[in-house]
């Protein structure tokens, strides 16, 4: 394998920016190739046969450049779709599930989880499923906070809507006397000040995306596929596709990414 081949990142469409810019981050010396399925999200209400049929898609489009390894960058396909994904693909396959829920296990000190992600993957169980196995003793209490996601993108991220939205949405997780809250969507982190105001300092909020960064550089390293060449530019680093909507795309990416992109290419991903 080519340690100089790109990571394969891919998600329903913007959010998965969250993780991409995590990696960028903490493995600046990857090279990354992009995908969102903008012309099929959300993902989030659909059912676990679109989001097989979705992701062996994406993968198999991502393959068309080489990538050493992928990450399924949203919440809802790693519930849903991962395992298969896993038994299908012979490379390294990794979600934000389980490092998401690996780091709230390892850390809550009172047993009490809360977690909140798009309808499907509450409904898959998947998250608290894993937790559990981890650490059987620990209460996990869920919540799908569906408008979240059209409220982030509409870019209503320090709105006194959202805050009403968010303030009815977590009123419950508030009375479980959490310690430890789970942003289980890739869209969440950009909201993070208004959940950490309502759940308040006594509450750690865990973003997946920042632990799936760790994860993966630990399994490069261990796989002898870390990138070790000087990297220069964001624009021969880094590769944006997109389904449908580029230009759309393109604006939000450049509203949360460090560095404006300049390129982003639409694929018909049906044809995969
Ligand atoms: N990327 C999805 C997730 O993390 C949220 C957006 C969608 O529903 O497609 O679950």
């Amino acid at each position: 394998m080519d340690k100089n081949a790109p990571i394969g990142v891919f998600d329903s469409g913007v959010g998965g920016l969250t993780v991409a810019r995590e990696i960028m981050r903490q493995i600046p010396n990857e090279r990354i190739m992009y995908f969102g399925d903008t012309a099929r999200l959300p993902y989030g209400s659909k059912s676990k046969d679109n989001i097989i049929k979705y992701s062996r898609q994406i993968i198999r489009f991502l393959q068309t450049e080489n990538v050493k390894a992928i990450v399924v960058a949203c919440n809802t396909a790693s519930a849903l779709a991962l395992d298969e994904m896993q038994q299908e693909f012979d490379l390294p396959i990794i979600g934000v599930v389980k490092p998401g829920a690996k780091v709230a296990a390892e850390t809550t000190k009172n047993k009490r989880i809360g977690l909140i992600g798009t309808d499907s993957n509450i409904r898959s169980g998947v998250y608290t499923k894993y937790i559990k196995s981890l650490r059987p003793d620990v209460c996990v209490f869920e919540k799908a906070c569906p408008l979240f996601v059209p409220l982030v993108e509409e870019g209503w991220l320090h709105d006194s809507i959202t805050e009403q939205v968010a303030q009815r949405y977590l009123s419950e997780l508030k009375e479980k006397q959490i310690d430890t809250l789970i942003m289980g969507c890739t869209h969440y982190p950009l909201i993070r000040s208004t959940l950490g105001k309502i759940m308040g300092d006594n509450v750690n909020l865990v973003n997946p995306a920042y632990e799936t960064a760790i994860e993966l550089k630990s399994l490069l390293n261990r796989d002898n596929l870390a990138n070790r060449c000087v990297i220069d530019s964001p624009s021969s680093m880094y590769r944006f596709y997109v389904s449908d909507a580029e230009e759309k795309f393109k604006e939000f990416a450049n509203s949360i990414l460090p560095f404006d992109i300049t390129m982003t290419e639409q694929i018909n991903i049906e044809q995969y």
